[in-house]
């Protein structure tokens, strides 16, 4: 069984000499956010969902970009309100967001 429910990784990786970098497009921002609107929910905590910061997830150049296990699911995000509904659907409902899904092509 797992700890937790569901764990998101927010990429927060800053890159230097300007190279892209999920920071470049203030992860770290949305990662305060989503860890914020859990917490406001009540369900951070173990059994339940918790949101962690990380380093470079290897797929920058699609970032920026978040994973969600145990699905193994990945997500870009370009504002607030993607972030509100990767958690309403995927998150909350199981309902996969197709049209924020990280292309395939780099698999
Ligand atoms: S910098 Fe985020 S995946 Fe590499």
């Amino acid at each position: 069984m797992s700890f937790y429910e569901k764990h998101l990784f927010f990429c927060t990786n800053q890159k230097e000499n300007g190279k892209k970098c999920c920071q470049g497009a203030n992860a770290l921002e949305f990662w305060e956010y989503a860890k914020h609107k859990i917490q406001d929910l009540g369900l951070a905590g173990a059994g339940k969902i918790r949101v962690s910061k990380s380093g470079c997830l290897g797929r920058c150049a699609l970032g920026p970009c978040l994973v969600i296990y145990p699905e193994g699911v990945w997500y870009t995000y370009h504002s607030f309100s993607d972030i509100d509904e990767i958690i309403e659907k995927h998150v909350l409902s199981g309902e996969p967001v197709k049209h924020l899904f990280l292309e395939k092509a780099s698999l």
